[in-house]
């Protein structure tokens, strides 16, 4: 017997429920993880929001876990190769991470870097396989000067690294209070807010290549529209309505082309974190039974790194 997170209902936190579930055996292709930390991401509580299509309720929620592997099916390889009970791993993209105990496909599993704690590799590859997309797509190269906004959050301190490790000079919009988190990973930080145009133009008085947007505001949109005249070179996660308006690019992990990348980069981000080249700082870790403390924090928007949740 296991416990985790449903929502019950579309709507606030009020409609999640922790529930008791059996755990279903591993078939052909899948493995079952007792987990040991679960990743938290917007999307957790984003996903059941708002809905219509009752059928898909009670809704289990989570999408990324890391753990250690109590039973694999027969004939089953994990996707890091072989698997075994008692391997520590990490899995992502999971169908109701918010979990004692879960089955899923051996595909989406992977060795955990032993130089990673539970928490810190349950919240690696959602961030940061996001990050990497967005400076796929906007073509983020050596020499390129980029402006990130939403800089200190889980996407944005992933963006930062990945962008640094691509070669290029970041700059990064966040709260004051954020600023030395940007600086850890060599971002120069500007606060958003009134006169952002301004502060960004007289830190790059030569321009600005490539912006890439993880926070969706107006000023956001706006600033990058004013910096990049490419608009092949701006991206977003966050304001879609606003991209399609403006003819810039969003993306998300519901796009076929978007989750087919994701899922290609995650070896790769996964050795960069053993190699000590990509860190997933980690703000707070909470019990699983106090999940909901743990989201309202995750909704304030201003949590200062990833949370995670321990059985
Ligand atoms: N489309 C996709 O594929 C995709 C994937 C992942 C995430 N997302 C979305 O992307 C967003 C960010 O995700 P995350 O996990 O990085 O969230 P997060 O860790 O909570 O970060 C939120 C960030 O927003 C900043 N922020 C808050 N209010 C702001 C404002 N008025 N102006 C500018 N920045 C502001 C915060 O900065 P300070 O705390 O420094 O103020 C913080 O850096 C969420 O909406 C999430 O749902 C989309």
């Amino acid at each position: 017997m296991a416990v985790h997170w449903v929502a019950t209902d579309f709507g606030g936190l009020e409609v999640l429920d922790l529930a008791e579930v059996d755990v279903a055996a591993p078939g052909e292709g899948e493995v079952t993880i007792e987990v040991g930390a679960v990743g938290m991401n917007p999307a957790d509580y984003k996903r059941f929001a708002a809905g219509s299509d009752r059928s898909i309720l009670p809704m289990p929620i989570g999408f990324e876990v890391a753990g250690v592997i109590t039973a694999v099916g027969p004939n089953t390889r994990i996707a890091s190769g072989d698997g075994t009970i008692g391997d520590e791993v990490l899995a992502y993209r999971v169908s109701g991470g918010y979990a004692s105990s879960l089955t899923v496909p051996a595909r989406d599993v992977f060795a955990k870097p032993a130089n990673l704690s539970f928490a810190e590799a349950a919240n690696l590859l959602l961030a940061g396989a996001t990050a990497s997309e967005m400076a796929q797509v906007t073509g983020v190269a050596a020499g390129d000067t980029v402006l990130v906004h939403g800089a200190s959050g889980a996407v944005g301190v992933s963006v930062i690294q990945q962008a640094k490790l691509l070669g290029a000079r970041v700059i990064g919009t966040a709260s004051e209070k954020n600023f030395s988190v940007l600086e850890r990973f060599g971002a120069e930080p500007v606060a958003y807010g009134d006169g952002l145009l301004q502060r960004v133009r007289h830190l790059a008085p030569h321009g600005v290549d490539a912006a890439l947007d993880t926070v969706g505001t107006d000023e956001a949109v706006r600033v990058s529209l004013a910096l990049v005249d490419d608009l092949g070179r701006i991206v977003t996660i966050a304001a879609a309505k606003q991209a399609t308006e403006h003819g810039f690019r969003a993306i998300g992990g519901s796009m076929p082309a978007s989750a087919a990348y994701r899922n290609s980069i995650r070896s790769h981000l996964i050795q960069l974190t053993a190699d000590g080249a990509l860190v997933v700082p980690v703000a707070r870790t909470f019990p699983l039974t106090e999940a909901i403390a743990a989201l309202e924090l995750l909704k304030s928007e201003h949590t200062g790194g990833k949370l995670a949740l321990i059985p």
